[in-house]
């Protein structure tokens, strides 16, 4: 069985392409849901998909990778900045984290520049755009193999 790589997107990622599309870019959720199913492949990693507007959603599906997944590439979005509970799950799921976001967060607002998930993450990639989810799969096939 191949290993799984869990990529979790939080609040509002579901607006993506229609959502300040200045700061997000026009790429939709489900494009970049494509780009890195078409690059895990390339590895030989299964792809676990989701994004969900609710906290506990989310906490769940952490607590899902814990026991099935390689590895949580994971955008928090809005809950980067408050959430305790997501870097509570993370810190219990023991596995490789890469935190991704699509904009620069230090170049914006200053309530962005905090993040809750950071302690928990492995490597963070911010201001790549969509990209940055490419270049997590690409991090984590070869940081797994390392381990
Ligand atoms: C974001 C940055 C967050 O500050 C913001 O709340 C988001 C998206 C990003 O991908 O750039 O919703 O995580």
């Amino acid at each position: 069985m191949s290993a799984t790589i869990f990529v979790l997107n939080g609040p509002n990622l579901n607006l993506l392409g229609q959502r300040r599309p200045e700061v997000y870019g026009y790429t939709t959720l489900h494009d970049i849901e494509l780009m890195v199913r078409e690059r895990a492949a390339l590895h030989g990693f299964d792809i676990e998909f989701m994004q969900s507007n609710h906290e506990g959603v989310l906490v769940d599906e952490i607590q899902r990778a814990r026991t099935r997944g390689a590895a949580i590439i994971i955008n928090p979005a809005a809950y980067t900045h408050t959430s305790v509970a997501l870097h509570d799950a993370l810190e219990a799921a023991e596995l490789p984290v890469v935190e991704v976001h699509l904009s620069n967060v230090h170049r914006r607002e200053e309530f962005r520049h905090h993040s809750y998930v950071s302690p928990q993450a492995t490597a963070v990639i911010a201001g790549a755009g969509a990209y940055g989810y490419v270049m997590a799969v690409d991090f984590l096939a070869q940081h797994l193999e390392s381990e």
